[in-house]
């Protein structure tokens, strides 16, 4: 054996081990953060080990058995099908967002509505009594069994909780909270972590349902709910932009239901507002104008109607400008590249801007044929008709490939009063299917139809 001690390095920020140096931590992405540390816990470990005692292992199909899990609705539709059918007693939910977006609104709301008469607790580190108490006017929340607290000592939150047993918990926000113990400031990460460490503990011992409302900080949330991904059940993060009324609730992880799934919400004055169709919400009456496109996302178990606008205009510096607004700057530069290779448009000659209406991001490849269509109206300057939506993915050799949920996509367009579709011909493997529908199999083909409609 190496009588060598094996050297870790460790990150001053987040605690987290590496084998390796890396210039970026690999668990909370802080740079230049890790330092040589020599493990000494690590040896000690390894040489105590044969008599510590831990579960035994047992066969899979002992284990295997379904046991029902107590599922509570929240009372918010659209919450309850984010969290993937209500919350599972017990759990832990991470709801993450830009400050202003919404999530104490949602929280209270949904204390508010909880169907069960049972007692629920609202602790928040940010606004005092008084403030909530005008918001739960505004919101038109007189429930008996919601209490709240402005606190921040993480023992006193526990005492309280204690005392009162309630069924659910949110803790407004995780940044606020500080252990006595930990010695550093609130809201840097070994505050987060202990503190949010502690409350999953005690709320787990006890069967108590814990939400935890985590900021997300623009300069690339170090110290934000990232850090707590894998200590929760369920994170949620809401989406869409400030300026927007439309906010999307999406469960990036899920360990009790599908991740993905999406609640979308209006804001109002009296709050969010569950849309439960929201298939044209996103979308304007009234003509098109050239470079814009409608196409068709499948956002969790249901298809969203969307817009893309293109604007193509002349370049007159040296290096042609590509900004994106929700598109992935990668993928357009690649549909640029195909774009150059098969319709022969000299796409350097061109600054090109890409605006997802609605503060929508898409990460689907759907929407690539909808974005090379609403390229070539502005570049052509030709308007598209306003009842065409378009879906298909792009490949490299300019063939249009299928995409998931094709059918659904294209009954829902129809349903909207979409009379024309253009998708890629292998998604039509549905006797049933819309008759309006044109079949594209390629790159030119599309283009061709495009022309036609000069
Ligand atoms: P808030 O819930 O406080 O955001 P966060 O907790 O994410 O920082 O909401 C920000 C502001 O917007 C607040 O003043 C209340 C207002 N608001 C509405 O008026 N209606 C709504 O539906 C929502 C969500 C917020
Ligand atoms: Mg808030």
């Amino acid at each position: 054996m190496s009588s060598k001690s094996k050297v870790q390095y460790q990150c001053s920020q987040c605690h987290a081990m590496s084998s390796k140096w890396h210039g970026q931590c690999p668990s909370c992405d802080g740079w230049s953060t890790l330092v040589e540390s020599q493990s000494p816990q690590a040896s000690h470990k390894a040489a105590d080990r044969h008599w510590v005692k831990g579960e035994k292992a047992q066969p899979l199909i002992n284990v295997a058995k379904e046991k029902p899990q107590h599922r509570l609705l929240t009372g918010i539709g659209e919450l309850d099908r984010a969290l993937g059918g209500g919350m599972t007693q017990g759990s832990c939910i991470l709801l993450g967002g830009d400050p202003g977006i919404g999530k104490s609104t949602l929280l209270l709301q949904m204390l508010g509505s909880l169907p069960k008469r049972e007692n629920s607790l609202y602790i928040s580190g940010e606004e005092s009594p008084d403030q909530l108490g005008m918001r739960a006017i505004r919101l038109g929340l007189k429930d008996e069994d919601c209490y709240v607290m402005s606190e921040t000592r993480l023992d006193t939150i526990l005492d309280a909780m204690l005392e009162l047993q309630p069924k659910v918990v949110v803790i407004d926000s995780i940044q606020t909270i500080y252990d006595e113990k930990v010695q550093s400031a609130s809201g840097s990460v070994s505050q987060i972590r202990e503190c949010t460490h502690a409350l999953i503990r005690f709320c787990k011992q006890r069967a108590m349902t814990l939400f935890v409302i985590g900021h997300v900080t623009k300069e690339g949330a170090l110290a934000g709910p990232r850090v707590l991904e894998h200590m929760v059940d369920t994170v949620l993060y809401f989406e869409g932009e400030r300026s927007s009324r439309h906010r999307l609730v999406r469960a990036v992880k899920n360990r009790f239901g599908p991740a993905n799934e999406i609640g979308i919400f209006a804001m109002t004055q009296e709050g969010l507002k569950g849309i439960s169709n929201p298939s044209r919400m996103f979308l304007q009456d009234g003509p098109l104008t050239s470079g814009r496109v409608i196409t068709s996302l499948w956002e969790g178990t249901r298809a969203m109607l969307i817009e893309i606008q293109v604007l193509v205009s002349p370049s007159y510096g040296d290096h042609p400008r590509r900004v994106t607004v929700g598109f992935d700057n990668g993928r357009l530069n690649m549909l640029l590249a195909v774009a150059s290779r098969y319709l022969n448009i000299k796409m350097h000659e061109f600054d090109i801007f890409v605006n997802v209406v609605g503060g929508i991001k898409i990460t689907e490849t759907s929407a690539d044929l909808a974005l090379l269509a609403a390229l070539m109206s502005s570049h052509d300057d030709l308007i598209l008709p306003p009842d065409l939506m378009i879906f298909g993915e792009v490949g490299l050799g300019g063939e249009i490939r299928p995409v998931v949920e094709g059918v659904a996509r294209v009954h829902t367009a129809v349903k909207q009063g979409f009379t024309s579709i253009w998708g890629p011909s292998r998604n039509n493997n549905d006797p049933s299917h819309f008759t309006g529908m044109e079949l594209i199999k390629s790159l030119h083909t599309a283009m061709n139809n495009l022309s036609r409609k000069k």
